[in-house]
């Protein structure tokens, strides 16, 4: 079975990214081995300290390197990019060989799929931004913009993100092109 990385941009409990991307998880059953990348000890990038490669920074590279795609669920921060996915990101764009420079960084020809959940524009901000990052960092996007949730006022009451019968198949679209991505 294929593995596909989570890549979960929101480090709060009760995340509407985190929960969105066990929906993602649900619709890969049985069809896909998802892991969340955990990325909450990764320093600040700093050309400084890129050579020798933190251990951080090895191992988050390690879990890229090893899987058949990335599915990333971001939140929306002022229509950007949240700064620790960023920085998460840009050690990803980085040469592996810090010695290098020619050599090829972790996500380089990876296959990604870009999601998000957030306030009334669905994310299509971040979503916008990932796509023109990622493509920028040699990435294989799968669905462009990817798939956004605008959420209710009940989820943000209530801290849970449900999605309509219409959302799911949507996803579902999604993740039928990435796994088809993957498989390939
Ligand atoms: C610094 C900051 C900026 C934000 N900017 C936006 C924004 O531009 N668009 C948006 O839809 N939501 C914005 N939000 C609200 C987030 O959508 C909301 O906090 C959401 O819960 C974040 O996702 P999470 O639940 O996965 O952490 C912002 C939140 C923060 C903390």
């Amino acid at each position: 079975m294929k593995n596909v990385l989570m890549i979960v941009g929101s480090l709060r409990k009760r995340s509407f990214n985190r929960q969105l991307a066990g929906e993602v998880e649900a619709l890969m059953a049985g069809r896909a081995s998802v892991s969340y990348l955990d990325w909450t000890d990764l320093p600040l990038l700093n050309q400084d300290i890129e050579n020798p490669v933190p251990e951080a920074v090895a191992r988050v590279r390690a879990e890229v390197q090893s899987c058949d795609g990335v599915w990333i669920c971001s939140p929306e921060y002022n229509f950007n990019v949240p700064g620790g996915e960023k920085n998460l990101l840009d050690w990803l764009s980085r040469p592996q060989d810090p010695t290098d420079p020619a050599s090829p960084s972790t996500a380089k020809g990876k296959v990604v799929a870009i999601s998000g959940a957030g306030g009334r524009a669905a994310t299509a901000g971040v979503r916008g931004k990932l796509n023109e990052l990622l493509g920028f960092m040699g990435m294989e996007i799968i669905g462009e913009t990817g798939f956004g949730v605008a959420l209710t006022p009940e989820a943000w009451g209530s801290d849970v993100l449900s999605l309509t019968d219409e959302q799911r198949v949507e996803l579902g679209k999604l993740v039928d092109a990435f796994l088809g991505a993957i498989e390939e």
